[in-house]
C-alpha cells in the first residue's frame, strides 16, 4: 500500500532515499528559508565556536519533512564534528543508548530522530548525560550489583520530533535550545525546487517550479518529489521540460489539486463532510475512514489540513470548516455548527 503512494510524507523508496541525501542542504547558507531558525542557530554555533565549547543541546520539532534531519547534519557541518546518527524507537534497552554514548568523541553531534519515542528507562540514562556528561552503568544482577560511573566527552544532542506535546517535560527540559520548524514560504520552495532542479539536472522553467512550489503542502520534500514526479511524466511523454502545461498535466495525473491535497488529505476531509455529517468526529473514527493510522492522520495530514483551514480541531473531534466544502465543490451548511467550549 505504502508502495502505490507518491505523496506520502515520509520517503518511501531506496532510490528516494538516495535522491533526498543528495538533494539535502549541506551548509547553513545553503538551507532555503524559516530566516529566524537560522539566525538563531547561527548564533549559537558562531557563540559556541567563539567560545571554544560545544553547542548546547538542541530539540527541533515540526511536521514531516521539514528540514529536522537536514539541519542535524548542517549542525555537524558548521561546528567541523563528526554526525552520530540514532532514534528513539531504535533505543530500546539503556545499554543500546550506553554503548552509543561512550563510542561518541568530544563535540560530536549525537542525532536522536523521533526523541518522543525514547523509552522511559532509556530516558533516565539520557538526562545526567545531557546534564553532567556522566554515565552510570550497573554491573551484575541482584545484590551483588554494582554501579559505576563513566565520563563522557562533551557532546552536542540534537533531539528531532514531529511531536513536541509528546517529549516529556524533564526531556525537554534539559534541552538549551528549543526551536521549531514551519511550513515554508511558496517563494522558499520555489528556490527549493529550482535549487533541486538544478542538481538532478531537470530543465524547468520559472512557471513549472512555481506551480510545483504552490501545490508541495509547504513541505521541502513533497516539493523535491512533485519535482521527480513532474520531471518522469516530462520525459517519458512532454518533450522533456518541465514548463507550465507539463506541469499541470503530470499534477492533473497523479491527483495533486491546486491546493496540493493528495488523496489522503482529500479523503480526510471528504469523509468528514460525507460520512460524519461535517464533524465532529473523533480522531480513531476518522484514520479508521482513511485507511490510515491515527498517528499519520494527526502527524503527517491533519497540521496541514488545519493551517491551510480546512479543518478545525474541537474538544469533540475534528470538523470541517466551510472551506472544506467549498473545496470540495459543495455548498457549506447553512447553519455553521456550534463548536462547543471544552467538554
Ligand atoms: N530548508 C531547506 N532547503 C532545501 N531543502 C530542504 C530544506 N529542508 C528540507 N529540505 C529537503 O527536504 C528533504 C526532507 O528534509 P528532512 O529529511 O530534513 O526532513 P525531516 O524534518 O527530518 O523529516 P522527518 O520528520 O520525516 O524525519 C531533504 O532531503 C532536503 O532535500
Ligand atoms: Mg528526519
Amino acid at each position: 500500500m505504502r508502495e502505490e503512494r507518491i505523496l506520502m510524507v515520509d520517503p518511501v523508496s531506496e532510490e528516494e532515499q538516495a535522491t533526498e541525501q543528495s538533494l539535502r542542504p549541506r551548509r547553513l547558507d545553503d538551507f532555503v528559508g524559516q530566516p529566524k531558525l537560522k539566525e538563531r542557530l547561527g548564533i549559537s554555533i558562531d557563540a559556541a565556536a567563539q567560545l571554544g565549547r560545544p553547542l548546547d543541546h538542541v530539540l527541533l520539532s515540526g511536521p514531516p519533512g521539514l528540514g529536522k534531519t537536514t539541519l542535524a547534519t548542517i549542525l555537524a557541518n558548521e561546528l567541523g564534528t563528526r554526525l552520530r546518527v540514532t532514534s528513539g524507537p531504535a533505543l530500546e534497552r539503556p545499554g543500546d543508548l550506553a554503548s552509543m554514548l561512550t563510542n561518541l568523541e568530544q563535540g560530536d553531534v549525537f542525532f536522536v530522530d523521533e526523541i518522543h519515542r525514547l523509552p522511559r528507562i532509556v530516558e533516565e540514562v539520557l538526562y545526567p548525560a545531557m546534564e553532567d556528561f556522566e554515565l552510570d552503568i550497573i554491573l551484575g544482577k541482584g545484590p551483588s550489583a554494582q554501579s559505576i560511573r563513566l565520563d563522557l566527552p562533551r557532546f552536542t544532542l540534537v533531539g528531532a520530533t514531529t511531536r513536541k506535546g509528546k517529549v516529556t517535560a524533564p526531556l525537554r527540559d534539559r534541552f538549551g535550545i528549543v526551536d521549531k520548524l514551519d511550513y515554508y514560504e511558496a517563494s522558499d520552495l520555489k528556490a527549493i525546487v529550482t535549487r533541486s532542479a538544478a542538481i538532478l539536472d531537470v530543465d524547468i522553467t520559472e512557471d513549472g517550479a512555481r506551480i510545483i512550489s504552490r501545490r508541495s503542502r509547504g513541505t521541502p520534500r513533497i516539493a523535491n518529489r512533485l519535482l521527480a514526479r513532474v520531471r518522469d511524466y516530462a520525459i517519458a511523454r512532454a518533450g522533456g521540460i518541465v514548463d507550465e502545461a507539463t506541469t499541470l498535466k503530470a499534477l492533473e495525473i497523479f491527483e495533486v489539486d491546486e491546493l496540493g491535497l493528495d488523496k489522503v488529505d482529500r479523503a480526510i476531509i471528504a469523509s468528514i463532510v460525507n460520512k460524519f455529517g461535517g464533524g465532529p468526529v473523533g480522531l480513531s473514527t476518522l484514520a479508521i475512514a482513511v485507511g490510515e493510522e491515527p498517528e499519520t492522520v494527526e502527524d503527517a495530514y491533519e497540521p496541514f489540513l488545519l493551517q491551510i483551514g480546512l479543518l478545525q480541531r474541537t474538544p469533540r473531534g475534528r470538523m470541517a470548516t466551510a472551506s472544506a466544502y467549498t473545496h470540495l465543490g459543495l455548498e457549506p451548511p447553512a447553519t455553521p455548527q456550534q463548536i462547543l467550549p471544552g467538554t
